[in-house]
């Protein structure tokens, strides 16, 4: 849209979120096909689920997240429900899992619209659209290794090169609970270092003052106890399971002892990839980890569970940095110009589509000049021009767009034969 059709554009996207038009959306939709076709051969399906849910789906595994107490969608419905629009996809996965019990290990992926009311910012949005995966129903800390691998092996085939991977375990229910206690009478301490935000705060989540990008809370927090110097025994073997099996596929994982993540499933291995090509609050490409209580927390039957999420738009921001991905344009092979009245296109184009081809034609009975430009401006390979002498001699004027090259006639009968000959010759 051109600057003046926006300024009296009587409505504008809500703040915090964006329109993708064309050519955009033809990136777009080639990074969720690459994705599904990477995810795919790893045995995951694509599962749909709803935009909104019950308030209680995420109020009951995020009660201390920002993500959950701040910065929800939600409303009450007609009937009087209390819902809300989906802010993050594993907990409406998990809850869906709960429902339908499928077999294990139920291996799940999703694309889909995520809502949180953040302050709006190049990279931050309101509603953001998020590529993930979740894998039901293992503690197998090779299923760890596979779903980072997943994520690691997209943003290589994207053609990014400087993203990093970083890892952490959270613990579980034996270790965390006495290393939060630890934490927590370590910020006690040093609760007037604390930044405006965690200084009264600190004690809601503490785990969340470790990952303040704020400086005194950085400085606080410098020699505070970590919870990777606290794990269990069967927790310490896991990370170093997994820490083996990263190093054998080749993944230079980096340990970040602050990354806590910003929701309160996680149990385990957490990781993050960080996009060194982005401004440093807006990196994270994508993110996930372990959850192995969340499925009792929904009320379902113990089941281990692992996956990640990855933001389209950071993602592709990323790409534009990097300047990977170019995605070439889709172009049509050929383009109707009918100066007879608009019958015959209305049919080639119809005839040809069924064979295949990409066609589009000139609308509203334009001259051949006007609906030559239109072609041209169509970016198709080649013109079908139709006027009085073509139409009674029974053919089509064929004429190459992207190359020089006379205008020759092809008796429609043979057109889409003529056609494919051409486009396969001009590959
Ligand atoms: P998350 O870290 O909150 O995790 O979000 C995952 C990714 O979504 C982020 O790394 C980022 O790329 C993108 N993202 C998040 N918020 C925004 C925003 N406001 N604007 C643009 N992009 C954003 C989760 O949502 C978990 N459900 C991931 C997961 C799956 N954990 C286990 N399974």
């Amino acid at each position: 849209m051109s600057s003046t059709a926006q300024a009296t554009a009587a409505f504008q996207a809500p703040r915090g979120t964006r329109d993708v038009l064309p050519q955009e959306s033809a990136r777009w939709e080639a990074l969720v096909a690459l994705f599904a076709t990477q995810v795919g051969r790893a045995g995951y399906g694509l599962v749909v689920t709803p935009m909104f849910e019950e308030i209680g789906v995420w109020e009951r595994v995020g009660q201390d997240t920002d993500i959950v107490r701040k910065e929800m969608y939600d409303f009450f419905d007609k009937g009087g429900r209390h819902m809300a629009l989906r802010p993050e996809g594993t907990a409406s996965v998990v809850r869906a899992y709960v429902q339908h019990r499928p077999v294990t290990p139920f291996k799940a992926w999703y694309v889909a619209p995520n809502f949180r009311y953040e302050a709006p910012q190049a990279g931050r949005y309101r509603q953001h659209h998020q590529l993930g995966v979740e894998a039901l129903g293992s503690n197998d800390p090779d299923l760890d290794v596979e779903v980072i691998d997943l994520a690691w092996g997209l943003y290589g085939a994207l053609g990014l090169r400087r993203v990093r991977v970083l890892v952490n375990s959270m613990g579980d229910d034996t270790c965390r609970p006495p290393y939060r206690k630890l934490l927590l009478e370590y910020l006690e301490r040093r609760a007037d270092e604390l930044c405006d935000e965690h200084r009264g705060a600190y004690a809601v989540n503490p785990l969340r003052v470790l990952d303040c990008k704020r400086e005194p809370c950085r400085q606080a927090t410098a020699d505070a106890p970590w919870q990777l110097d606290h794990l269990c025994q069967p927790c310490q073997e896991h990370f170093e399971r997994v820490r083996e099996g990263l190093d054998e596929v080749g993944i230079p994982a980096t340990i970040e002892l602050r990354l806590v993540r910003g929701l309160d499933y996680y149990t385990r291995t957490t990781f993050e990839f960080a996009a060194e090509a982005l401004e440093s609050a807006q990196n994270a490409v994508g993110g996930g980890g372990r959850y192995d209580g969340l499925t009792e927390a929904l009320g379902g039957p113990n089941t281990p569970g692992i996956g990640f999420g990855m933001g389209i738009e950071r993602i592709l921001l990323a790409c534009d940095a990097e300047h990977a991905f170019a995605v070439p344009e889709e172009l049509l092979d050929a383009f109707v110009v009918d100066a007879t009245g608009g019958r015959v296109a209305r049919d080639l184009t119809h005839e040809l589509r069924e064979a295949g081809l990409r066609v589009d034609r000139v609308f509203d009975d334009r001259s051949i000049k006007a609906g030559m430009k239109a072609a041209g401006r169509s970016g198709a390979r080649f013109a079908l021009v139709v006027g009085q002498h073509e139409v009674t001699k029974g053919v089509v004027g064929v004429k190459p767009l992207r190359e020089r090259g006379e205008q020759v006639e092809v008796p429609r009968d043979a057109l889409a034969a003529h056609l494919r000959r051409a486009l396969a010759e001009a590959e």
